[in-house]
């Protein structure tokens, strides 16, 4: 049975799906890689190669819940949901270059201007009430969980806004971009006690994933 790290073990979050096939190469180039196989383990909390450190694997919205509240101690999440969390429990020291996107506001090509109110379908919410109040434009902003490209094809809302990155899914259902919000990729993010009581732990973990990217960091080993 897995037992919780003590002292100076360190926890890191990482969310299934995208983000976990991209920073696996990443963190096994720093040391870490996990004993159990992913594909098939039913256990949450695993153990690495470094024995100073465990892995949980989360939902990807859960990541910064997990690091904000110390139950881990570090974690790697996508900053559309760190943009959305809108938290301020951690710090987010390094910019790791994977699962890049763009975060756009979409809708169907050719489509006439809408009288009234737009209504826009997102999984977004608090990012694109943000970027419309910003305009000064109003919103019905509509929350969805998933394929928010559905949305417009069948009248739920007159526009979307998520994650593209080759266009192929808008593509596929007549869709275009059209506005960029901003740029995504995923950040290492420290919770902030951690980052105090397992100072040296923490900051050889972002100075060795540094390196590993090609950033400069004040932690990163000369
Ligand atoms: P959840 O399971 O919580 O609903 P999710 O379905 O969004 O999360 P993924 O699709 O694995 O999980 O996406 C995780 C992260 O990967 C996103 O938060 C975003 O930062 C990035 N991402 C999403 N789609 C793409 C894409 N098409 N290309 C590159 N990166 C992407
Ligand atoms: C994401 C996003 C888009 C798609 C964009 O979905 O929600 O649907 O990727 O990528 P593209 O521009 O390369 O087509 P994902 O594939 O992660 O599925 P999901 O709906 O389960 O999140």
């Amino acid at each position: 049975m897995n037992s919780l790290p003590s002292g100076d073990q360190l926890i890191i979050a990482v969310s299934k799906g995208r983000i976990l096939n991209d920073a696996l190469p990443l963190l096994a180039q720093v040391g870490i890689a996990p004993l159990d196989d992913l594909n098939t383990t039913r256990k949450l909390i695993l153990e690495t190669t470094d024995p100073g450190v465990k892995m949980v694997v989360v939902r990807a919205s859960d990541v910064p819940t997990y690091v904000e509240y110390g139950a881990a101690d570090v974690g790697v999440a996508g900053k559309d949901v760190l943009l959305e969390y809108d938290g301020s429990g951690y710090y987010e020291p390094l910019d790791l270059k994977i699962a890049r996107c763009r975060l756009m506001v979409a809708g169907p090509v050719g489509a006439a201007e809408q009288p009234g109110r737009l209504r826009v379908a997102t999984k977004y919410e608090g990012i694109t009430r943000r970027w419309y109040a910003e305009q000064g434009v109003q919103v019905e902003v509509i929350k969805l969980y998933g394929s928010m490209e559905l949305a417009p094809l069948v009248g739920l809302a007159d526009r979307i806004v998520d994650v593209v990155d080759t266009g192929n899914t808008l593509r596929a259902n007549g869709l275009a971009p059209l506005e960029h919000l901003c740029d995504i990729s995923s950040r290492l993010i420290v919770n902030k006690a951690s980052m105090k009581t397992k100072h040296a732990r923490v900051t050889s973990l972002i100075g060795a994933l540094a390196a590993a990217v090609g950033e400069s960091s004040p932690w990163s080993a000369a």
